[in-house]
């Protein structure tokens, strides 16, 4: 008779990744010589002591074990909620409501499990004041303000919960890792430590990590290999808050969530299609320099206005200022229309912005940012009622990009009554859809800005 037992694997004292067998670099993190002997229940064992493995159509996928934080922005960009036996970090800068939201899920998760809220930035007395405003307050939530491990430790042991916050990973401090918080060491180690107790006490960890703008403080960057899911907590637009997965082990890492901080803390944004336009008088014509791209951000199409300015450069250095679209990508499209139109951008300085604050990386924006640029430099207002989609390759063809349709129905749904975009589609995308009649075809840039400017 098989029993499930404690099997043999190996797992990296670097990242805490697991193989089955021994390897000389752990695949995960690239660090060598780092395996050593774990135990674990990987598959069966039998009364000798025999392994075998299970078939696959037995093992249980564990989708049972998500729990709903309440919050339905959140869980989206979760893949459908926290994992049981996982670890999440997110990261953010300080003040940008990394708390609120962490509080907010405590007080709504779905679950009758007790859930514990580990501080080492406020006092009790804070997060019970914060909570009274965030109308947080419930029963089985509990807070335990310290930066200690060990003392963390015990208090996860002694309660068990089912849902762990600690806040922040940087004010937490094991003695065994040196003795100043914050350091990359102290990070990885506390990391490590808490995710393999979430791992075997079946609860949701999620790890609170402060980021400044680049993002590139090493510590929390360090952790990332050790958590299932890394989550980014982003500025937008005044109270905008935008929330990323950049890693996401138990979902997709393409989704967005949306949201508003206000008076009452986090405020979800339900329809956020239109949210990025900028409203204009009807009838009213586009300034030169803005464009609009319907945007495939995970499972939505968003409408977005792109604005570009060009003005001469001063000293024969030119300079690309642009903190929402990455700045090769806005050297490259200028370069590609520079080659294909004639128009010259190689004397100017270019500056690139996103209405509301998004942070574009999607490549189907590309034909959108080419016209806002083509509009600036020529001082030519492109036709209001007209999005754009599609990616650019160099030699200027229009290429096809996920989605066409979707974001034809989303463009239509806010009044653009036409959308140039490439002349196939990635994918057959399921039976045609009403408005896709709008979708009109352009092999290249050159063409998309004739059509653009013969109407
Ligand atoms: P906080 O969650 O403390 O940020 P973090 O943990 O990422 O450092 O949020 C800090 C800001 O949010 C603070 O400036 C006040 C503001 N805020 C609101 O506007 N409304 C609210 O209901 C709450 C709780 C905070
Ligand atoms: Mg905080």
């Amino acid at each position: 008779m098989a029993s499930k037992q404690k099997a043999l694997i190996y797992r990296c004292t670097n990242c805490g990744h697991t193989e089955p067998k021994w390897l000389g670099r752990c695949p995960e993190c690239g660090q060598w010589n780092s395996l050593r002997e774990s135990t674990q229940t990987q598959g069966m064992v039998d009364k000798a002591g025999e392994t075998f493995p299970l078939p696959i159509i037995s093992i249980d996928p564990g989708e049972g074990a998500r729990i709903s934080t309440g919050l339905p922005e959140l869980d989206r960009v979760l893949g459908g909620g926290l994992m049981r036996g996982s670890a999440t970090l997110i990261g953010g800068e300080p003040g940008i409501g990394k708390s609120t939201l962490l509080l907010q899920l405590c007080a709504k998760a779905q679950t009758k499990g007790r859930i514990l809220y580990i501080s080492g930035e406020e006092s009790p007395a804070q997060i019970r004041m914060r909570a009274d405003r965030l109308g947080a307050l419930r029963e089985g939530l509990e807070v335990f303000c310290s930066g200690d491990l060990g003392l963390v430790r015990a208090t996860l042991d002694a309660i068990k919960p089912t849902i762990a916050v600690v806040d922040s990973i940087q004010t937490l401090r094991a003695d065994e890792a040196g003795s100043i918080p914050g350091t990359a060491n102290q990070i990885k180690y506390c990391a490590q430590e808490l995710s393999s107790w979430a791992k075997t006490h079946d609860a949701a960890l999620i790890l609170v990590a402060h980021v400044t703008k680049e993002g590139l403080i090493a510590g929390p960057k360090a952790a990332e290999h050790l958590v299932d899911a890394v989550l980014g907590f982003e500025q937008g637009e005044g109270d905008m808050r935008v929330l990323r997965a950049s890693k996401n082990r138990f979902g997709s890492a393409e989704e967005v969530g949306l949201f508003r901080m206000g008076e009452a803390g986090l405020q979800e944004v339900t329809d956020p299609s239109g949210l990025f336009l900028v409203r204009r008088e009807e009838g009213s014509s586009l300034p030169a320099g803005t464009a609009v791209a319907p945007v495939h951000e995970g499972s939505r199409v968003l409408l977005v206005e792109i604005q570009a300015l060009t003005v001469p450069a001063k000293a024969g250095l030119t300079r690309v200022y642009s903190e929402r679209i990455e700045n090769s990508r806005v050297s490259r499209i200028a370069a590609v229309l520079e080659k294909h139109t004639g128009l010259r951008f190689s004397d100017q300085d270019v500056y690139v912005n996103v209405a509301g604050g998004m942070r574009l990386t999607e490549p189907g924006i590309d034909l959108a940012l080419a016209c806002a640029l083509y509009s600036a430099r020529s001082d030519t207002a492109l036709p209001a009622n007209t999005a754009l989609a599609g990616e650019l390759s160099l030699a200027g063809e229009l290429r096809p990009v996920r989605q066409m349709r979707r974001r034809v129905k989303a463009a239509n749904a806010l009044g653009f009554s036409r959308l140039i975009g490439p002349p196939a589609e990635v994918l057959v995308e399921g039976p045609s859809i009403r408005g896709a009649e709008l979708w009109t075809r352009a092999s290249d840039i050159r063409g998309a800005l004739k059509i653009l400017y013969n109407s």
